[in-house]
């Protein structure tokens, strides 16, 4: 039986039921882009979106384990869902990440033996004939494999927004890094045929959406891997991220392109000068720093140096104007000294960043950094992340400032939550804008703002 006779077996078995699923989405925004798919798939089935989580018949979990509080989240739900099963009978399918993960899937398998489906990150397409053994069969299903299959495309998808989209342009990950548990949960670098990419936004513009966000755990490392995951295999002349960035920018109708995560070692001249070109991309680039210091940086495999990612901050603002970045920040990385994180606070007050996302390293199990016997010691590592958020703090209220005066294009998101008369959106770097309508337009469009005042959690605007 192929896909299509299990959606349609599953279909009759269930119509005229009013069967209900929920997904919770534990994980980043390729994660959340998994989770559409896996949403547009069950809906094919015949189950709608439930309102609540109570009523749901078919819950599922997509799973993250870049950190343990990621997976702590995970194990409080499932607790809560075990009633759940004995009053409605629902079913309980887990994917995601942690799946991929020997000791988690025992771990379930152990445990959590009302669990009926587990499926990886590989086997999303192959969640119909999971639910049908289920279904028809009263089977239990473990769906989970370690090779990376080819690309899948063409599975149906049900998004979370009307107007932003987020369309993975590659999977999984080469490069590594030696706190990352991602490239042993994701597999090697997949990229797809820019055919399909472009395909799948076109057919977003048409359907009305201003905003796209391509997603890849490398986006710069683009096209590498020859496109052998391809199925057919694929000759291309848009064979790097520089081309498909400009293809994606050249399609009427997008108005703003993003991109998450580009790596600083693949950030060529090639791709700054590309983006210098393409208006639509937006002027807030997410380039993640992980440590500030040269030693550190080496011994998480990332492939700069302290001075390398002050060179290349500096060059894009140089030649990208306006241009502000973001990042990511790990302290307490095993081995970590004083001097070391003092480095990371100097690369924070040099590049000022306009939003950091910061972690706490936490030690993954498989990775090279955890068998480190010098971890550093809890209390330290929440020192390091309290004194990293103060100066970051401190720089986030004299950036708001600065936005006083300037112009933003920003799209409307809705009614400002304290005042419904009012407008909100926020700007590419996140900032919430809060500004009185013409009349003239509506959520989804994209305006310009000039910003009148700083209010410190948010910004005042008028409609230009
Ligand atoms: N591919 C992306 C990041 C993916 S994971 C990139 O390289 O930028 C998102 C972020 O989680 C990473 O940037 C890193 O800051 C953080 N992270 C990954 N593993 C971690 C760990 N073991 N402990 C703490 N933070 C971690
Ligand atoms: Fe993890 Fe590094 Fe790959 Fe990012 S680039 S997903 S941090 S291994
Ligand atoms: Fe988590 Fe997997 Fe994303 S481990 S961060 S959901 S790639």
């Amino acid at each position: 039986m192929e896909e299509v006779d299990f959606i349609k077996s599953v279909k009759d078995e269930i119509k005229d039921k009013n069967l209900k699923y929920v997904i919770l989405t534990f994980g980043c925004q390729l994660n959340e882009n998994d989770s559409e798919k896996i949403a547009g798939l069950v809906e094919k089935m015949g189950y709608s979106k439930a309102n609540v989580f109570e009523e749901a018949n078919l819950v599922i979990f997509n799973t993250c384990c870049v950190r343990e509080n990621a997976e702590e989240r995970l194990f409080g739900k499932l607790g809560e869902i075990k009633k759940m099963k004995e009053t409605n009978n629902t079913i309980i399918a887990i994917g995601g990440c942690m799946m991929q993960e020997k000791s988690m899937l025992d771990k379930i398998k152990k445990s959590y033996r009302y669990v009926d489906i587990v499926f990886g990150t590989h086997t999303i397409g192959t969640l119909p004939e999971d639910l049908y053994k289920v279904i028809i069969k009263n089977e239990k299903v473990k769906n989970v494999i370690d090779i990376d299959g080819e690309i899948v495309e063409g599975l149906p998808i049900r998004r979370n927004d009307k107007f932003r989209a987020s369309v993975t342009i590659m999977y999984g990950c080469n490069k590594f890094c030696s706190y990352c548990i991602v490239p042993y949960v994701r597999g090697r670098e997949r990229s797809r045929n820019p055919e399909d990419i472009l395909e799948e936004i076109r057919r977003l513009a048409k359907e009305g959406y201003k905003e796209v966000t391509l997603l890849g755990q490398n986006v710069n490392s683009y096209g590498k891997d020859d496109f052998k995951y391809c199925n057919p295999k694929v000759q291309t002349e848009i064979n790097n991220f520089a081309k498909l960035l400009r293809e994606v920018n050249n399609i009427d109708g997008i108005e703003k392109i993003k991109f998450m995560s580009p790596h600083p070692r693949d950030f060529t001249d090639d791709v700054i000068e590309t983006i210098r070109e393409c208006e639509k991309v937006t002027r807030i680039i997410h380039m993640p720093l992980q440590s500030g210091n040269s030693k550190v940086l080496k011994e998480m495999n990332r492939g700069y140096t302290k001075e390398q990612f002050l060179e290349l901050a500096e060059k894009m603002k140089k030649r990208i104007p306006n241009l502000k970045l973001s990042t990511d920040i790990i302290v307490g990385f095993p081995g970590e000294t004083e001097e070391e994180f003092e480095d990371t606070l100097d690369v924070v007050r040099k590049v000022e960043f306009e939003q950091i996302f910061m972690f706490i390293y936490s030690k993954r199990e498989g990775t090279r950094a955890a068998s480190r016997e010098d971890q550093v010691p809890e209390e330290i590592k929440h020192k390091r992340f309290d004194r990293l958020k103060e100066l970051y703090d401190s720089q986030v209220e004299l950036q708001n400032e600065k936005y006083v005066g300037t112009v933003q294009s920003i799209m409307i998101e809705g009614p400002s939550k304290n005042d419904e008369t009012k407008y909100c959106g926020r700007t590419d770097s996140n900032k919430v804008i809060v500004f009185k309508p013409n009349g003239k337009e509506k959520i989804g469009d994209i305006v310009n703002v000039k910003i009148t005042e700083n209010h410190k959690w948010f910004l005042v605007g008028e409609i230009m």
